[in-house]
């Protein structure tokens, strides 16, 4: 499925990787929809790309989850593909003295309540367009292998992984598609100061359109393409690898 004339909705497309898919989306496509919560972010992005049309909404709110993908899909029912990409990570460990317990129904809500909701609110609409459609849902090699800390992440993206195939059984009869783009370390704000070997926004989204454009329903992003090769050869191997993080 090319991703070319359409009209595409993302998340979290102020930052990162979601900006980046922005970036190499917005020439090719009518209109990129973005989520996001930042007005000043919001407003440089649509000076930056005119073809970008933002809604703020915190998708830890449900009530303000449903009425912006009311109006989104009132004032723009051709969006044909879904890219659901915002995503927090909260890092301290259970025995740190800076985790808090206030910290656990946010990162759960945003990471896999929130995509869910979308999934479930945009499924009419793209079903209406009785046209090839797609849902790219945004995870980690951290939903497979979990890391020591983030726990709360990890299983948010394990969560999100498993409802990415589930939902992806459920749509097999359907013209829509649904993606899962398991990401590797981007050099992204969320990894500001932490990690090696980060791979670029801009090689992530290149990575991420190939893959939903190639037609893999689990595109494994940069390093992360080592996991399913690895989990043959030893998943202990590599269960300790990626517990270091
Ligand atoms: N970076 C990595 O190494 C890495 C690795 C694996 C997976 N991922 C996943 O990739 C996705 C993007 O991550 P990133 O590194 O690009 O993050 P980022 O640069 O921190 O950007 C996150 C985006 O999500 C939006 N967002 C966060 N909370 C929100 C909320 N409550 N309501 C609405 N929007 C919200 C932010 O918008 P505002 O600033 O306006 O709130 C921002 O646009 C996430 O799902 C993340 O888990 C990242």
């Amino acid at each position: 499925m090319k991703l070319q004339d359409r009209t595409i909705l993302i998340t979290g497309g102020t930052s990162g990787i979601g900006k980046a898919l922005v970036k190499h989306l917005a020439p090719h496509n009518k209109m990129i929809v973005v989520i996001a919560r930042n007005p000043i972010k919001m407003e440089k992005l649509s000076e930056e790309f005119p073809n970008v049309k933002t809604y703020r909404c915190s998708l830890s709110n449900k009530l303000e989850v449903e009425s912006t993908l009311s109006e989104i899909t009132d004032n723009h029912p051709e969006i044909s593909v879904v890219m659901n990409n915002a995503g927090i990570q909260v890092t301290p460990t259970f025995l740190d003295s800076d985790f808090s317990f206030d910290t656990i129904d946010n990162e759960i809500i945003i990471n896999l309540a929130a995509p869910i909701w979308i999934c479930a609110l945009m499924l009419g609409p793209l079903l209406n367009l009785k046209e090839p459609a797609a849902f790219m849902n945004v995870t980690s090699g951290l939903g497979l292998y979990p890391k020591k800390s983030s726990a709360v992440y990890c299983a948010t993206k394990a969560g999100l992984h498993n409802f990415t195939k589930s939902f992806r059984y459920q749509l097999e009869d359907t013209l829509i598609n649904v993606h899962e783009a398991i990401m590797p370390m981007v050099d992204t704000p969320m990894t500001k100061g932490r990690g090696n070997g980060k791979i670029s926004v801009d090689d992530a989204a290149v990575a991420i359109i190939k893959g939903i454009e190639s037609g893999y329903s689990e595109i494994y992003v940069g390093k992360a393409k080592l996991i399913p090769l690895m989990s043959r050869i030893s998943p202990t191997l590599m269960a300790a690898i990626m517990k270091a993080g």
